[in-house]
């Protein structure tokens, strides 16, 4: 597992995943600039459950540019940051985001790098296999957040495979992952449509 970023330890959990996915490259992250980010958590925890699988897990503070505008736009171009960030969309074989939700909609620092990214070419995702989640520490798990996401990356990528929001993170999530047993197959059954699909 490649980890970008310091603050992330590298955790290991049991697979529950059948498929062979040898050699698949997974890119993973939480759309969160938090450096206790849960979503992050979650993100990686999920990745780590693809089998066989080479991670690559970011860190949206490595990403950091100005506000988006198109008049930094003409003075910019486009900064390495958004397109360093577009090749590891280009490498991946399929993406793993986990949402924050910040006044029921996106983090203002993946917004920010999403607009950026989605100026290099229109299709930002690159028809790639997605997982969308999202968490938070109240009881709709981020839901607005994920439903916005999933609505608006189905649309232009057919490859959206699964999402799954999980409610309460400090009750529903331990040091082994989903404590909750509903929820933990619940989750489980959308790890294997999305390693299905890569
Ligand atoms: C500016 C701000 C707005 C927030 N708005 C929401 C919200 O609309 N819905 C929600 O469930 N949580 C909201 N929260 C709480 C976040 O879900 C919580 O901070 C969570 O830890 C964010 O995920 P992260 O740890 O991955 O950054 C908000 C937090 C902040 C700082």
């Amino acid at each position: 597992m490649r980890v970008l970023h310091d603050s992330v330890i590298p955790l290991v959990y049991y697979c529950n995943s059948r498929k062979q996915t040898m050699g698949k490259k997974i890119l993973a992250f939480g759309a969160s600039s938090s450096k206790e980010s849960i979503n992050k958590r979650f993100a990686t925890y999920a990745a780590s459950l693809i089998h066989d699988a080479d991670l690559t897990i970011l860190d949206l503070n490595d990403f950091e540019m100005p506000i988006f505008s198109v008049d930094r736009e003409k003075e910019l171009g486009h900064p390495k940051e958004a397109l360093e960030f577009k090749e590891h969309i280009r490498n991946a074989d399929g993406i793993v985001i986990s949402f924050a939700e910040h006044n029921s909609s996106y983090s203002a620092a993946y917004k920010n790098i999403f607009d950026w990214v989605s100026r290099i070419e229109k299709d930002v995702w690159l028809q790639k296999p997605m997982l969308l989640l999202a968490t938070s520490p109240g009881g709709r798990g981020a839901m607005s957040v994920l439903e916005q996401a999933t609505t608006t990356y189905s649309r232009s990528n057919p490859n959206v495979a699964a999402c799954f929001s999980l409610p309460s993170f400090h009750d529903n999530f331990g040091e082994s992952g989903i404590i909750d047993d509903k929820l933990k197959a619940s989750f489980n059954k959308k790890i294997k449509a999305f390693s299905e699909a890569i």
